[in-house]
Formats: structure tokens, sequence, C-alpha cells
């Protein structure tokens, strides 16, 4: 499919009929805009890392925060807030069972659809639980100001690792040092990734946190110390390509350096939001964690919000507000 455009998306307007029997009619506030929605047009279900292929013609999906407008359900009552999978539009019924209340404990309601939902969850537990970094250690971050990428950083600071963070454009490098980042990479502007992330960190790197794949994960392998670990969260840079990426060409460096490379998904950890929040409580109150967002405003311009989060111009969490 290669890159994608505004062009390619269609808006479309249905009458929304009174909710059924056991139904909760919600009013979309936030949705969020996430890479994998790109990955989920390529139609090669093995290459998938979360829920299915759309088909053409299909009405996308993903996280929402929403205001009950009218229920059938005894459990949700008009004026609740609720989380669900259903945004990519202003409105909709959905079975009760479906939606989860959300209490926002004094935090902004759209921070549920980043830092303190999936975007922090799964940055949380490919950190702590794949990585399991020690004091001193030194990770890699990729997309390093994007929405995971800025969670990560800040989370391996507050364990007390080294940060070593790869963003595209001056903007973005001033934040990570703004936020702490030890070293920073503009990978844009680096030429040859290994060379400058071997120049950053002479003794080589314990963890990487991959968003992004291809040179960077090769640069990552190469620059790996022996027993190192990448955390597969992401490859962004292969998701608009027509063709399957052609690396990392590097693989077998990892069998001497003895590297482990595994999978974080997000779907699977979900389990562990109530750990991650109470972390998150506690960095937000040391001051350790702050988060960075894009907003956009209107239904009309979430196919644009998305297209932007190829061209390297949005920093940290990609929202759109549609009430
Ligand atoms: N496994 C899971 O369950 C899970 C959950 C959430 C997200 N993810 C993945 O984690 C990664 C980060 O997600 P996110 O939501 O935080 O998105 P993000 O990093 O904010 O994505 C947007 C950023 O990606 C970078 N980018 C885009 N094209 C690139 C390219 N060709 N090469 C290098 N960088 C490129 C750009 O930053 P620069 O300007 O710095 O290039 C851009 O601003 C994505 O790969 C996403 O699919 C996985």
């Amino acid at each position: 499919m290669g890159s994608l455009g505004v062009d390619d998306f269609e808006t479309v307007e249905r009458e929304l009929a009174a909710p059924d029997k056991g139904e909760v009619q919600v009013r979309n506030l936030w949705m969020s805009v996430d890479p994998v929605t790109r990955l989920r047009m390529n139609r090669n279900d093995d290459q998938n890392i979360a829920p299915p292929a759309f088909a053409l013609g299909d009405v996308l999906d993903g996280g929402a925060v929403g205001e009950v407008i009218a229920s059938r359900d005894p459990a949700f009552a008009i004026g609740d807030l609720v989380q669900s999978w259903l945004g990519w539009r202003e409105a909709f019924n959905a079975p009760a069972s479906s939606l989860q209340k959300l209490d926002p404990g004094g935090l902004p309601p759209q921070s549920f659809l980043g830092a303190a939902g999936a975007t922090g969850l799964v940055g949380y537990v490919g950190l702590v639980h794949v990585g399991r970094p020690k004091d001193g250690e030194v990770i890699f971050v990729s997309s390093a100001a994007g929405a995971v990428g800025l969670m990560v950083c800040q989370m391996a600071k507050a364990m007390g690792l080294k940060v070593i963070g790869s963003a595209g454009g001056p903007d973005k490098i001033a934040l990570l040092r703004e936020i702490g980042v030890d070293e920073v990479i503009d990978y844009k502007a680096a030429g040859d990734l290994t060379a400058a992330l071997t120049a950053v960190a002479p003794e080589g790197i314990d963890i990487y946190f991959d968003n992004v794949g291809g040179e960077h994960l090769e640069a990552a392998i190469n620059a790996g110390r022996p027993s190192a670990r990448i955390i597969l969260c992401g490859a962004i840079s292969a998701y608009n390509g027509s063709e399957a990426p052609s690396g990392p060409r590097n693989l077998v460096l990892m069998i001497g350096k003895q590297m482990r490379m595994e999978g974080v998904t997000l779907l699977a950890q979900l389990d562990k939001m109530a750990e991650y929040r109470s972390h998150l409580a506690s960095w937000i109150s040391q001051g350790k964690i702050t988060w960075r967002e894009t907003i956009v405003e209107g239904i009309e311009r979430a196919p644009d919000a998305l297209v932007r989060l190829f061209d390297g111009k949005v920093i940290g969490k990609m929202l759109v507000k549609l009430a």
C-alpha cells in the first residue's frame, strides 16, 4: 500500500438509533491515534502485532474516552465517563460489557489513552518485565520523543538507568534534554547510527527499547553488550513500506553476545494496569514523569492526525478531541 494519505479515508454520517436493552450510548470526547492503525491496514495478518487487519471499507477502531448520553443498562448512568475500543467515531451504541467506567482521579481524561493508559502500560511492561533493568545499566530508546518513547525514557531515568534517546529533529532533541535524557541522537542528522550510538555509549548498551525497527534495531544489536536485552515494542519504520523490511542483517551477533530479543504486546498485558498505575502515581508525585500531547480537533481531522504520525512532526501522544 505504501505511504498513507488523507484521500485513503472516507468519512460517513449515519443516524444513531436509541440503544437496545443492555446497551449504552456514548458520545466520544477523545480518541487515540496510533501507529498500529496503519499497521492493521496491511493485509498480512501474520505480521500484525495487535487486533486483526482492517478490510477495505471497514470502520476503523481504537482507544477512546467518552461520556454516556443514554443507557439501558443499570451499571451505567448518563454522564458517566467510559473507556472503549470504539474510537474513530463521534458516538456509538455498545453492549455495557464492552465499556469500562473511568474514574480519572484528578488526571485529565485523555491521559487514560496515553500516559495513564495503553501507551504508558506497554512502555512499563516492556521496560520492567521484559527488559528487567538493573541500576546503572544503559538503555537505548528509539522514537524517544514519541508517546511510548517519552514514557520509557522517564521511567528508565526514575529506575537509575543511563538513558540514550533517538529522535528526529532539533525540537525533539531539545525536549529529550529537557526531561533529563543523558545522551541524545538526532538520527536524521547522525549518518551512521551504529557509529552515533557507540560514540555516546562506548561501553555498549544493556537494553534497547525498540519502537522503530530497521536501522535502529541493527545499530542496537551492534552496540549490545553481552546478555543485552531487546524489547520489541514496534517497528514504525516498516509500517508504510510496500515490501517486507530487509533487516536486521546482523542477528548472528546476538548468538555470541547471548543477547535476548522479546516482543511485548499490550493486549496480553492489561492485567498489569493496576501495578503500572500505582508506580505511575508515585512517579508523578515525585515529579519524575510528565507527558506531552499533540491534539487536533474534530473527527474530520483524524485521518490527517494518523498520516502525521509518519511525517515526524508529532511530539508525544497524538489525540483527537471530539467534543
Ligand atoms: N506492542 C504494543 O502493544 C504497542 C502498543 C503501542 C505502541 N506500539 C508501537 O510502539 C511504537 C511507538 O508507538 P507510539 O504510539 O509511541 O508512536 P510514536 O513513537 O509517537 O510514533 C510517531 C513517531 O514515530 C517516528 N517515526 C515515524 N516514522 C519513522 C521512521 N520511518 N523511522 C523512524 N522513526 C519514525 C516519528 O518520530 P521521529 O521524528 O523521532 O522519527 C514519529 O513522530 C510504534 O511502533 C507502535 O506501533 C506497540
